[in-house]
């Protein structure tokens, strides 16, 4: 394909009105959200919010900082809420599924914990009152809580904190328990990254769940952060090994935390192609097991990620750009929601193109294919290239055909 081809068709898809978005593709795809974390220091980014603000495209919010033991008691006993509800009192303004992030974690620790000399009783005491604090405060308002945050380490070892030093693995159960205590009504999460490759690490968070499970505590679901890597994100079927791998313990799965960095960067227009395949298996993965709730990534743009400041050299890991342009990795996404989508799912307050229509059709038939040409230009692979409403090209880049999936979306595959 040529390269000036394939960035100016993408280009043209990206200025195009787009049909629908992602949190609304993704109800229709069956998924209860797509959503994004919002730190409360972007929120004064207009052009982001214009984003966030559109709720076809963000169904869902996580904080992504406010929320953590560091900021809500700095100090024993001293709970402050002002910089943690930014983020929730937006997502309940704007009637958002809210996520809810996070409780017992060795990270963003405040020193009196990490550093404490406790025993057994004392820690345990400290984390059920830290828990029923905090839950109390958003009691009714959360979708889910990451109850315990990335007991793991890499090697597939528990993960060396306070926590588990002076408390083995009773800390998991316990904080669990304490979580149902004090919310019955929302989902309870374990939430951790790397398990995506299915190794050590995965097989020990197989086993958390079971420990907790054993103990007779509640668990609702298991978050797989996704922190990905372009290139070596696992291909969509292992993927969604991994995904029933939790479901068959009987909890419910989401990705919590997506993002696909590139290694180095800028990145080249091919690497761009790689991520927007690595991002659509991933998001394919979810679509393909029953019991994957939704999609969360880690941020909506490059302008405002994690990955630079912790991965040196890595970064552009998100679906839009640093000048809030939509990337090939959006359009990817967009697209295997859209391929997925019945129209069936219940619709959003927010009229788009795709929701004012209520037909239902089967996405099982075969699909029709109604481009066949060979041709340099129309749209690339995954692109868009027909559905009810659509005004843009119709044709698809030689090899790829423009096929049916629904009524209201083709697609160049
Ligand atoms: C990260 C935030 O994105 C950063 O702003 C912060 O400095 C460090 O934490 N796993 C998690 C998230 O569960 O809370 C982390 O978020 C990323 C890794």
């Amino acid at each position: 394909m040529v390269k000036s081809a394939y960035i100016a068709s993408l280009l043209a898809a990206c200025a195009t009105p787009a049909v629908g978005q992602l949190h609304q593709l993704a109800v229709n795809a069956g998924l209860k959200y797509f959503g994004t974390c919002l730190d409360n220091s972007h929120t004064s980014d207009a052009a982001l919010m214009a984003i966030i603000n559109n709720s076809a495209e963000v169904g869902q919010l996580v904080p992504e900082n406010g929320q953590k033991w560091a900021y809500v008691q700095p100090t024993q006993n001293s709970f402050t809420y002002t910089t943690a509800d930014v983020i929730p009192n937006l997502a309940t303004s704007k009637n958002l599924v809210l996520r809810c992030h996070t409780l017992t974690w060795h990270s963003q620790l405040p020193n009196w914990v990490a550093n404490g000399s406790w025993t057994k009783a004392q820690l345990q005491a400290v984390i059920e009152a830290h828990i029923a604090n905090v839950m109390a405060h958003y009691k009714g308002k959360c979708y889910a809580w990451d109850v315990v945050n990335e007991a793991a380490d890499d090697s597939g070892a528990w993960r060396d904190s306070v926590f588990y030093r002076v408390m083995g693995t009773d800390f998991l159960p316990i904080s669990f328990k304490a979580a149902k205590a004090a919310d019955a009504n929302t989902k309870l999460y374990y939430n951790d990254y790397n398990l995506e490759y299915n190794g050590a690490k995965t097989d020990r968070v197989v086993e958390a769940v079971n420990i907790i499970k054993a103990a007779g505590a509640p668990i609702d679901g298991v978050g797989l952060q996704g922190h990905l890597i372009v290139g070596s994100t696992p291909s969509r079927a292992n993927l969604a090994t991994v995904l029933r791998r939790f479901t068959a313990l009987g909890v419910e799965v989401a990705y919590t935390e997506l993002d696909i960095r590139h290694s180095s960067v800028p990145a080249s227009s091919s690497a761009l192609t790689t991520q927007a395949n690595d991002y659509a298996n991933v998001v394919g993965s979810c679509l393909d097991v029953t019991g994957c709730v939704g999609v969360t990534v880690w941020g909506m743009s490059d302008k405002y990620s994690w990955v630079p400041s912790t991965f040196s050299g890595a970064g552009e890991a998100l679906l839009y750009d640093s000048n809030m342009n939509k990337k090939a990795a959006w359009t990817a996404v967009s697209s295997v929601l859209a391929a997925k989508a019945t129209g069936t799912a219940k619709p959003s307050s927010t009229t788009t193109t795709l929701v004012t229509s209520t037909k239902a059709t089967s996405t099982t038939a075969a699909p029709a294919t109604t481009t066949t040409a060979s041709s340099s230009t129309g749209q690339a692979r995954w692109g868009q290239c027909g559905g009810i409403g659509w005004t843009g090209p119709t044709t698809c880049q030689s090899p790829y055909t423009c096929q049916k999936q629904n009524d209201w979306y083709s697609q160049c595959l």
